[in-house]
């Protein structure tokens, strides 16, 4: 296994649109898969998209730690429990909430920044296992958020070309000091940002 070098924002890869995965269990996918996740542990986010590491092809790793599940205290009227370390080979989204909420993201592919983004609340989503099976969920709340974000590096779409007002776009420490609770469609407090 190897810690991969992660694409920042302006590099091509990051723009293009990624290509489908014939096949989910060739071992040359298990071994991006492997990295992948090795990557994302050294750098301690939340998500990761293989574009992300410069391979343009349609996989996503991400999990939602306890941490990040659904708050109905916080205001998340949609919660959603931790999800495992999971793994989407040539994901498709299906909104099944056209309403949408706010909440601060980051990307390791634009360090240092975090911003506002509306998502979908809710969502129901299927892709390919490296098993070879197939998966189907359905999410909400940051759960959702995260895949969101996730299957976007796979369009070549970043967070901030999802923001609907870049004053919301900041330093990640600023955003913190300042936008801490920044509000969210009920008004109320948005956990802290998702690295992704
Ligand atoms: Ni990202």
């Amino acid at each position: 296994m190897a810690i991969l070098k992660i694409a920042r924002m302006g590099h091509p890869v990051l723009r293009r649109r990624a290509d489908p995965i014939a096949d989910p269990r060739a071992p040359e996918i298990a071994r991006l898969i492997a990295d992948m996740q090795e990557t994302l542990r050294d750098i301690g986010g939340i998500g990761l998209a293989a574009p992300q590491v410069h391979v343009p092809l349609r996989v996503v790793i991400f999990s939602v730690p306890a941490a990040r599940a659904g708050d109905p205290e916080a205001g998340d009227d949609a919660p959603d429990g931790p999800v495992p370390f999971t793994v989407l080979v040539n994901p498709q989204i299906e909104v099944l909430d056209a309403a949408t909420e706010m909440g601060l993201e980051a990307c390791l592919s634009v360090p240092g920044l975090a911003g506002m983004v509306p998502r979908f609340r809710r969502l129901r989503y299927r892709a390919d296992t490296p098993d070879g099976g197939r998966l189907e969920r359905e999410a909400a709340g940051f759960h959702a958020r995260v895949v969101q974000h996730e299957c976007d590096h796979l369009d070549g779409v970043l967070y901030p070309m999802r923001m609907s007002d870049l004053s919301l776009l900041g330093f990640t420490e600023e955003m913190a000091r300042w936008v801490p609770s920044a509000p969210n469609r009920a008004g109320a407090v948005t956990p802290a940002k998702a690295d992704a």
